[in-house]
Parts: C-alpha cells; structure tokens; sequence
C-alpha cells in the first residue's frame, strides 16, 4: 500500500467531516488506494473484516451509495444486513429510536445510514453501540462522497492542494456541495460555488470560507475541477426556479463553456444526473469526464471508511 500511516484512527464515527483532519483524510484516501488496486484483481475480496456485521439502513433512495457500501463490505468479507425501510416495520409507524433499540439488539459493528431528515446518523450513534457512518442526511452532510471525490481528483491531478475548484448549481439543498467545500478547504483548494440566487444560501460564502457567484464565467475560468451538482426537484419546496430550461439555459455545463476552465480541467457529477438541466449529455459523456471514476472510487473508499473505522483487521493488501 502506499503512504498510508499505521496509526490509530482517531475517530469512533464519520458523520461529518467537522473535526477532521487533513492527516484524518489523507489516511483514508491512502487507504483507499490500497482498496482500489484490490477492486481491479481478477478475485475482488480480502479477509480484513471477516467476522464484523454492517448494516445498511437506507431510509432515502440511493444507487450509488447503497451499492457501493454494500459492495464495500462484501469485498472485505464482513457479514451484511441491508434493511430496506420500504419494506420493513418502518412503514407500521416503528420510530427510529425502536428501529436503533431494535437492531442494536443484533449486535451489528456498524450502521450505514441515509436519511431525509439532517442529523439522524448523530442520533443513530447516540442510540446505538455500533459505530455509525452518515450516507447522507438531508441538506447537511454526505461525507463518504466528498471522500471519493477527493480520492478521484488527486488520482487525477496528482494533488488536493492549492486547485481552483468550480461547484455548480443547488448549492441550497446539496449536502455534497457542503461536505465538499469542507474537505477541499482543508486541502487549501480555491473553491468557487455558482448558482442562481434562489438556490445559494445567503451565508453559504462565509459559512464554509469560499467564493460565492451568481455568473458562471468567473468560477469557471482557470478551473482545474469542475463539479455539476443535480438540480434536487424533490427537495424544492417552493418554485426556486422559473423553469428547468431557464435554469439550463444561465447555468448549464456545456462544452462551450467548459471552454473557459483549464484545458485539462475535469469534470465531476456525484449523480444521478439530470441530463439536459445540470450537465449537457456532450461534456457528462465528454474526454474531461470522470463522472464513472467517481463511481469505481466509490467502492475503494468505502472499503477504507469502513476499515479504519472498524481497524482491528488485517492488512487492506492481505
Ligand atoms: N451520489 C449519490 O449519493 O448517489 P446515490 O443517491 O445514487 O447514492
């Protein structure tokens, strides 16, 4: 493995990225290096967690996430449980603070969680045993994404530090948006965050120590990172907007304008895409993507939250 420190991880939980360290990230994303080269093995699985149980609690709908742990936890050999909220005691009126007395019960190591309502993986982890990581809780957090993202830019530009980052569109109701402007200003990264003004909170520039604009031309020009966030249509309350194609037509990442970033700047979408709103189909599928890296990353990271979270394992390269 890499440059990874065999040194104790310093934290019970991830549910959010407040309180991390620079040391704490870099850890995880050498960690996740060592993963990324077992996810490319002809057998894909290591014995680090065997005898460990993770449990999925997925009470918002989610492809990448969910898979990606659940894919995660099976490569290092864990046991896991995936409730599906749908189905489940939930939908009888069952409370979460039931569901935690009840599946603590079983004992499980960890509890991977996503949530509609912010803050619930903090109440989770003060209910139960295990240790919890937060797989997005409403409009607050969604630490595991900003992770992989970190690991597929420096995979890409060899470096976090001292990049202009360009983040584009619901600024309001993207937790990615808020876990990423956290991890890439620990790194020093000049992070600029575009959209119209209905959807940018009032604070957001000061609350995270970043560039706020209301034209994409200046956040975009001499970008080295550009990341096009889904236009949340289930999250908007109120008409934020005077319609998608407006929307797509002031802001929308076209391969014009991707013109005015770096010629070798890349692009990034956490998915799922709206395509023809957020992101023309032409740069999403285009040379400078690496929105399907971001995917693969996804897994490699994972395994590394959940290994050094859970720590007592062998060695991620065994
Ligand atoms: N990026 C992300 O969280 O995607 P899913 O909602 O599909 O998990």
């Amino acid at each position: 493995m890499s440059q990874t420190p065999d040194r104790p991880f310093p934290h019970r939980h991830l549910l959010s990225l407040e309180g991390y360290s620079t040391d704490d990230v870099t850890q995880i994303l050498d960690t996740a290096e060592a993963f990324f080269e077992v996810s490319r093995r002809a057998v894909r699985k290591v014995p680090t967690l065997r005898g460990k149980t993770v449990l999925h609690l997925f009470y918002e709908d989610s492809t990448r996430t969910r898979t990606s742990f659940e894919l995660a936890a099976k490569r290092l050999s864990a046991d896991t449980l995936n409730l599906s909220v749908k189905t489940s005691s939930v939908k009888k009126g069952e409370s979460l603070n039931d569901t935690c007395r009840t599946l603590g019960a079983m004992h499980p190591d960890i509890v991977v969680i996503r949530h509609n309502a912010s803050g619930a993986p903090h109440y989770v982890a003060q209910k139960m045993d295990a240790r919890v990581v937060n797989a997005g809780d409403g409009m607050h957090a969604h630490p595991t994404q900003a992770l992989l993202d970190a690991f597929t830019i420096r995979r890409n530009k060899g470096t976090l530090e001292g990049l202009k980052v360009a983040i584009l569109g619901d600024i309001a109701h993207s937790r990615v948006a808020r876990s990423n402007c956290r991890l890439l200003r620990l790194f020093g990264c000049d992070v600029n965050v575009v959209g119209p003004r209905t959807l940018v909170p009032r604070h957001f520039g000061e609350a995270f120590d970043v560039t706020v604009h209301d034209r994409l031309e200046p956040a975009l020009e001499g970008a080295d990172v550009v990341m096009a966030l889904r236009i949340q249509q289930e999250r908007l309350a109120e008409a934020l907007l005077p319609s998608l194609r407006e929307y797509n037509r002031v802001f929308g990442l076209s391969a014009e304008r991707m013109k005015l970033a770096k010629d070798d700047a890349i692009v990034m979408h956490p998915g799922p895409m709206n395509r023809g709103v957020e992101i023309e189909p032409e740069v999403a599928d285009g040379p400078q993507s690496v929105i399907l890296d971001q995917v693969e990353a996804g897994v490699a990271t994972r395994m590394a939250v959940l290994y050094v979270l859970l720590g007592q394992g062998e060695a991620p390269a065994a």
